[in-house]
């Protein structure tokens, strides 16, 4: 097995190297290389993905990714920012389904922003297309308008398009998952406006016809915004694309009140992944130590389950996080009354030796 193991910017290279302590934690045979992406890469190299990454990142079974950017590389040209590294990571390496799950746990439902019945035991898994849509559609650009109300002004456009066989592959990704949970697919679109989302919502329907015992249904996307704030719990899978999914995932990863806890993984059609966790490089907390490190250790865990064969290993790590939560210690972003805080090593040290134990034990 060999991990890519590629920080990044803020707070990326700190909770990382608490995943990586917990994988040496669990004793696999797995070979790492680490390499520089997003800001920190094109402060050495002049490119946010610079060659030599993405080759290391081709040829791993599995990425561990951190976080990128910084306020600081904004006023870059585009084709430099930071951000450009994921999505040239996403695209080079057909990257197209990311799955975010958004789970409430026990321990943090005060820390969510809706009402605690509301959001008690919400576990719902967002699987966003990821490598078409609006982000990589072309033609893109800048140019003097050629017609309209505003012909001869400077405008700027993007392309939102989606083929069959990219909508049909995420169905299927959807199907399979939702197989695996509560049997039901929410299928978000915009179909009332959007050509591009009509299509969507067709071929989805069609392949839905192959999983008969799953219920399929459609949202527009508007109402999918109100209905996850105003009735979370009841949603199983949502399937959606690539522009919808990033607005969506963030609301919904919000209502856990843990944006910190949240794992995320973006596979190919050959199940080599890249893991992440959900939240960004929060240059404000840079350096301090007190970042949460649990959604990229629960990353690792997506890790070892989907590209790496390991599910018992998978296991270990997120019953240890759940007994490390369970025993009190909580960083700063989950921290509650009667909780003790710990700094972003401590919540690492504490996983392993939770693991270690669970080991020693048998
Ligand atoms: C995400 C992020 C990225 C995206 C950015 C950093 C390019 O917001 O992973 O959701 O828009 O996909
Ligand atoms: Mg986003």
């Amino acid at each position: 097995m060999k991990i890519a193991i590629l920080p990044g910017d803020g707070i990326g290279p700190e909770i990382v190297a608490e995943a990586v302590k917990v994988l040496k934690a669990l004793d696999l045979r797995f070979e790492s290389e680490t390499a520089l992406v997003g800001g920190c890469a094109y402060d050495a190299h002049g490119h946010p993905l610079p060659e030599a990454t993405l080759k290391l990142a081709k040829e791993a079974d599995a990425v561990l990714f951190g976080a990128v950017g910084d306020w600081k590389y904004d006023t870059l040209d585009r084709p430099l920012r930071p951000e450009q590294a994921i999505l040239g990571l996403r695209k080079n390496l057909g990257l197209f389904a990311n799955f975010r799950p958004a789970i409430c746990y026990p321990q943090l439902v005060s820390a969510s922003s809706l009402r605690p019945e509301l959001v008690a035991g919400l576990d719902l898994l967002i699987i966003r297309e990821l490598t078409g849509d609006i982000y990589f559609g072309q033609p893109r650009g800048r140019r003097i308008a050629p017609d309209g109300a505003f012909a001869g002004a400077e405008e700027a456009f993007d392309t939102m398009r989606y083929t069959r066989p990219e909508i049909e592959r995420i169905a299927h990704v959807a199907f399979k998952a939702a197989r695996q949970r509560g049997r039901r697919v929410t299928s978000v679109d915009k179909a009332n406006v959007l050509e591009t989302f009509q299509f969507w919502k067709d071929v989805v329907t069609e392949v839905g016809k192959q999983y008969p015992d799953v219920a399929l249904d459609h949202m527009y996307v508007d109402n999918a915004a109100m209905q996850l704030v105003k009735e979370p719990k009841k949603f199983d899978v949502i399937v959606t694309g690539n522009m919808f999914g990033d607005i969506l995932s963030d609301a919904a990863a919000m209502l856990t009140g843990s944006i910190g806890m949240l794992p995320s993984a973006s596979l190919n059609a050959s199940n080599q992944g890249l893991y992440e966790p959900s939240h960004g490089s929060a240059p404000d907390i840079a350096g301090k130590g007190v970042a949460n490190p649990l959604a990229t250790i629960l990353s690792a865990a997506m890790m070892l389950r989907f590209s790496l064969n390991q599910a018992e290993a998978a296991d270990r790590i997120e019953s240890a996080v759940q007994a490390v939560l369970a025993s009190g210690l909580r960083t700063g972003d989950i921290h509650a009354e009667g909780c003790k805080r710990v700094g972003t090593r401590e919540m690492g040290d504490a996983v392993v030796a939770a693991i270690t134990k669970k080991t020693s034990k048998g």
